[in-house]
């Protein structure tokens, strides 16, 4: 029997003009030609290159080349590793001691810190302070607002030493830095936390006082200008005493 030749013919002509528009190596095994691109039946997506042959259409469910998308790659890890997403490829990391893949897939520990059983550790006097979008490993041991912990805030009483809050000297305050300082004479805060007497005044008795009417080199205290460089009463600042038996050279009690 004869075959009709001409839709024969006409299917030909059809299939090459296919083919020519996406090249001979369109995707195996189930695909179309639209627009000049390669289409899969089975996604809809475009067919994945497979340099030097035929592309091809993958299940992106089980592929382990194409995992999701082309060229993804779903690594068979060992035991004890996890495949997780690096850049464009899957790549096994052990979640337990990765730093950039700590207890879960692209959870990265701090610079300085390091994943222990798939979790991030701060080295030693820090903690581990933010959430998981940013942490950062505070110091915790001497910070009177992150004392002993990322929330451990030390009372303005108290500074902290060791990661515990300890109480100041009598009369003494903490202003957010390291130290208790005396709010009497303290020209960074001067009668409070944060008050900076300006350039040419002194705090004295928690007041800023200038040296208005003083020579350079002279301080004013209580009124009087004193050259604090050698005076025994007022040796290096208003209101320090040398111990009976030194004097005060350089303002310093000698
Ligand atoms: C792919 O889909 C096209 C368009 O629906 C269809 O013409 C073609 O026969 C399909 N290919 C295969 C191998 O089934
Ligand atoms: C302060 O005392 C020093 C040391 O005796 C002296 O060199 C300096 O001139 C004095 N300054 C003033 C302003 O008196
Ligand atoms: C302090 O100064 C006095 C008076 O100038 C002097 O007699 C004394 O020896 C000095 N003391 C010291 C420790 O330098």
């Amino acid at each position: 029997m004869l075959l009709n030749p001409l839709p024969v013919l006409s299917a030909l002509v059809f299939a090459v003009t296919a083919l020519a528009a996406c090249g001979p190596s369109c995707g195996f095994p189930d695909s179309r030609c639209e627009n000049d691109v390669c289409i899969c039946n089975n996604s809809g997506a475009a067919a994945c290159p497979n340099p030097g042959t035929f592309s091809y259409c993958p299940n992106f469910d089980t592929d382990q080349y194409a995992c999701g998308s082309c060229s993804n790659y779903c690594t068979k890890c060992p035991s004890g590793e996890n495949s997780c997403p690096d850049g464009s490829v899957y790549t096994c990391v052990n979640m337990k001691t990765d730093s950039l893949n700590c207890g879960l897939c692209g959870q990265s520990c701090p610079t300085d810190a390091s994943c222990v059983n798939g979790q991030c550790v701060c080295p030693p006097g820090h903690s581990l302070c933010g959430d998981s979008h940013a942490s950062w490993c505070a110091e915790t041991m001497n910070d009177p607002f992150r004392c002993g912990s990322c929330y451990g805030f030390c009372e303005r009483d108290k500074t902290c030493r060791n990661g515990k809050c300890v109480p100041c000297q009598a009369g003494f305050i903490q202003c957010g830095n390291t130290n208790c300082i005396n709010p009497l004479n303290d020209n960074q805060n001067c009668g409070d936390c944060y008050q900076a007497c300006g350039e040419g005044s002194n705090c004295i008795n928690g007041k800023c006082e200038t040296n208005a009417g003083c020579g350079s080199g002279q301080v004013k205290c209580a009124g009087s200008c004193r050259n604090i460089s050698n005076d025994n009463n007022h040796c290096g600042g208003c209101d320090i005493k040398c111990s009976v038996g030194k004097n005060c050279s350089g303002a310093l009690c000698v």
